[in-house]
């Protein structure tokens, strides 16, 4: 069952571990890009066929046309083969966003990635976009402040009551950042399967489990009948 909010994506085409992973009931979808694609070894359609089959509702397909009728013609492919599994993932140019209108006016989810500034953020959101996907791992690294994007991209769409658009918050590298996306505002953070490994982890939980296991045992020899 998926959530309308707080949602976790997996951001990764390793079948394997997303099957790992979302057999834990927590996952509510896949982002995928070229590059994931490409460390998959794998055609893009064999991995989103398995995906669906898994019973994954929401995968983000990358299209990598440069114009926008391309665009639209390699989504329409998909569109055709996945139905409403498939989330068409196109870049925050003028062709993206041309292609990103068409597929909405077809009532297309889209998904706007490489979002690097409120301004890509609004255009993306007036161009009708699902989600919009700012990277915060790739801005952190120019040294600016990728949790900052996500703040005020949530802040411009709350301001202006625009509620059709969510925040995807991806290029997330670290445990931190997903508490710190979604405190900001975030509908959904896509994360690398280690981070979502991480995120179980605690070294006081660990801890406390040790303190526990001794004294069960405790109560067991001092309990037996
Ligand atoms: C988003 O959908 C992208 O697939 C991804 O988050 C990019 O992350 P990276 O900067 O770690 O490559």
């Amino acid at each position: 069952m998926t959530t309308d909010t707080m949602r976790i994506f997996l951001d990764t085409a390793d079948v394997a571990t997303i099957h790992d992973a979302y057999s834990t009931g927590i996952i509510d979808g896949i982002t995928t890009n070229p590059t994931l694609i490409m460390k998959s070894g794998r055609r893009p359609t064999d991995v989103y066929d398995e995906l669906a089959d898994m019973g994954i509702r929401d995968i983000s397909m990358e299209v990598v046309e440069p114009t926008a009728v391309g665009m639209v013609r390699e989504a329409n492919k998909l569109i055709e083969k996945f139905g409403e599994v498939a989330t068409i993932k196109v870049p925050c140019t003028k062709a993206g966003l041309q292609a990103c209108r068409e597929l909405a006016n077809n009532n297309v989810r889209v998904n706007v990635t490489l979002i690097f500034s409120p301004s890509q953020a609004i255009l993306a959101a007036k161009a009708g976009a699902t989600y919009v996907s700012p990277f915060v791992g790739r801005v952190d690294d120019n040294s600016f402040g990728g949790l900052c994007l996500i703040k005020d991209i949530v802040n411009i769409y709350q301001q202006q009551s625009w509620f059709q658009t969510e925040v995807l918050a991806a290029s997330i590298r670290n445990v931190r950042d997903v508490g710190r996306a979604f405190e900001y505002g975030a509908n959904i953070c896509t994360i690398p399967p280690n981070v979502f490994e991480g995120m179980y982890n605690h070294i006081l939980t660990d801890k406390g489990l040790e303190l526990f296991d001794e004294a069960w045992k405790c109560v067991e020899a001092t309990t037996v009948t």
